[in-house]
């Protein structure tokens, strides 16, 4: 039997989309914070976005940081280029497993690596090598910053549509051996593996009122992408047709909640790092 594809979303031009309009609104929802503000943007030579997808986070961190006095390195990892942009300008794209160590060429070099979305893709059992991989890639001193939609948004209370797809993320990414708690399972081996500083903190799409249209339509998304795609593949639903009539019977009931002002929040989780500048002889 062909090994299954532990990825869950296509990786087509409607996905593309799909990504860069995500990209948007999860940047505000951070409040217009790409980096977070404890990293010191002023030491950043050189960036690292790791299952980078299409690169827009790269992309908007190169502009938000380029200035003629100072050149800065860019270098975008994924498992697959199909998503990669077709014309990266100065930005590097290679393909790289996250789970698997780097080329030696990387040890060592990146201020900043981010990384973004991967509770969808990666085994509980590979994060502990990950984040192993992420400190090799790090100068001494440099910062991580990784960031998840994860189980910390579907617990939210008082909206009946998270908790389906609660119930339904929980089941299908346990049943593939994934952590639906993702942000926390980051935060415990980053602290495990020597980062210092480490916090783990959660922005509120609730904060910005403006945002509430657009949250709802990213919500429809998921229902229409991940939601869809793990009923069946978990085997909770026989057919890919009854997983599309499941998906827009939830998406129904999400759009009647929101008329009637019961609109969810959107929870980003972020956890920040720093690797010592000096390596513990201990
Ligand atoms: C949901 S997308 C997020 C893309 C991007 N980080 C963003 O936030 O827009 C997840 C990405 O992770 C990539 N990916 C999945 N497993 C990976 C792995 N083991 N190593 C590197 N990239 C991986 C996928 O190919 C996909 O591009």
């Amino acid at each position: 039997m062909a090994t299954q594809d532990k990825y869950c979303f296509e990786r087509n031009k409607k996905e593309s989309e799909r990504l860069d309009i995500q990209h948007r609104v999860l940047v505000r929802t951070s409040g217009n914070t790409l980096i977070h503000p404890s990293i010191p943007i002023e030491e950043i030579r050189s960036v690292a976005d790791i299952a980078t997808g299409t690169g827009i986070w790269l992309q908007d961190v190169s502009k938000s940081l380029d200035t003629p006095q100072i050149e800065r390195y860019y270098h975008g990892f994924d498992i697959s280029s199909e998503q990669f942009p077709e014309n990266p300008g100065a930005i590097q794209f290679s393909v790289q497993d996250l789970t698997v160590p780097f080329p030696r060429e990387h040890w060592g070099r990146y201020d900043l690596v981010h990384v973004r979305l991967l509770v969808a893709a990666l085994e509980e059992s590979d994060y502990q090598a990950t984040i192993a991989n992420v400190y090799d890639i790090l100068k001494p001193g440099g910062y991580l910053q990784w960031e998840e939609i994860d189980e910390e948004t579907y617990r939210t209370k008082g909206y009946p549509v998270f908790n389906e797809l609660h119930r339904c993320f929980d089941y299908g990414l346990t049943a593939e051996g994934k952590c639906f708690r993702a942000s926390a399972k980051v935060y415990e081996e980053s602290r495990a593996a020597g980062f210092v500083g480490v916090e783990r903190l959660c922005y509120n799409s609730h904060q910005n009122p403006d945002l509430r249209y657009e949250i709802e339509e990213r919500l429809t998304a998921i229902i229409r992408t991940l939601y869809a795609f793990l009923l069946l593949r978990s085997g909770q639903v026989d057919t890919a047709q009854v997983a599309s009539q499941e998906a827009e019977k939830l998406v129904e009931e999400h759009r009647r909640l929101c008329a009637q002002g019961n609109s969810p929040p959107l929870k980003l989780m972020r956890v920040v790092g720093r690797k010592p500048l000096h390596e513990s002889l201990l």
